[in-house]
């Protein structure tokens, strides 16, 4: 017998996102392997498909191309800082870690109480990995965080989900915190929020929550100076996927009429 996630609004989202990252996954041509969250996946009672619909068709790949982008900064951050601590804001359900799978990285899991209750049951623990159920907006979390080795803090699909002050208060927090840090999230601009509106809502059983904190690429300078303790913000792009929606992910920004509607991923330095 499965288990039921029990899980709604906000949380529910988690797996949306692990459903679609599994689609990727179970292709043979997949931008991102994810054992892992196969098996996870395996272990639920609940109806993904009649829930979330098959969405559109470049949908898996979209989202594993997003999760790939996270992967790869965090890899490049271990590589510079061995043994450093990375903190998963709204981890969800993701498998990053075992994705990563650095032998040294300290690893913080934050989500809120149910989510956390979820991962304890269904994903292995390591001795290198330590979860905290709260908000990430309680800043109880931070005290959690040994900074010795660096500090990267992972916020994906998390920081839309939170009102505008919230959102940004968190990154000045983090930013204050943790001198020599870096922040790395998405964003939702507000030309991809009307199309969601459009194309998704209304059209499965799963009502997206409502996104609050919406950033433009000219939102980018204002991040830059919600405080002296942010250094640099700055856009990574996707690596190249698979077929035409693979090849044009990174080069969105450079193609007009689509370059409004790309998601943004944003990494912050403090
Ligand atoms: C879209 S899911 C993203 C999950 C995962 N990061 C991924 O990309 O698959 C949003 C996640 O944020 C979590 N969340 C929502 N509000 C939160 C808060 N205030 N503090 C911590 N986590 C929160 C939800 O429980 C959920 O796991």
């Amino acid at each position: 017998m499965g288990i039921d996630p029990g899980l709604s609004g906000v949380p529910e989202t988690a797996l949306w996102t692990l459903y679609h990252r599994v689609r990727e996954a179970r292709r043979p041509d997949t931008v991102l392997p994810d054992p892992m969250a196969v098996h996870l996946i395996e272990q639920f009672d609940y109806p993904f498909e009649a829930r979330f619909g098959v969405g559109f068709p470049v949908q898996p790949q979209i989202m594993a191309l997003r999760a790939r982008t996270f992967d790869d900064e965090v890899r490049r951050f271990l590589g510079l800082h061995p043994g450093g601590q990375v903190v998963a804001l709204g981890e969800g359900l993701e498998t990053t870690y075992w994705r990563v799978g650095d032998p040294q990285v300290r690893w913080l899991s934050i989500d809120l109480p149910p989510m956390v209750e979820l991962r304890r049951r269904l994903l292995p623990q390591e001795d290198r990995q330590r979860l905290w159920a709260g908000s990430a907006l309680d800043e109880a979390w931070l005290d959690e965080v040994d900074p010795a080795q660096g500090v990267l803090v992972t916020a994906q699909g998390l920081m839309m989900y939170l009102r505008p002050e919230e959102a940004e208060g968190l990154l000045v927090t983090v930013a204050e915190r943790f001198p020599g840090g870096r922040m790395i999230f998405d964003a939702i601009t507000p030309a991809i929020d009307q199309q969601v509106v459009r194309h998704v809502r209304g059209r499965s059983a799963f009502e997206p929550p409502p996104l609050h904190w919406l950033v433009g690429p000219e939102d980018l300078p204002r991040l830059r100076a919600l405080s002296p303790a942010i250094s640099d913000v700055r856009e990574v792009q996707p690596r190249v996927g698979r077929g035409l929606a693979g090849w044009l992910a990174p080069r969105l920004k450079r193609i007009p009429g689509l370059s409004r509607r790309r998601p943004m991923i944003i990494v912050v330095d403090f």
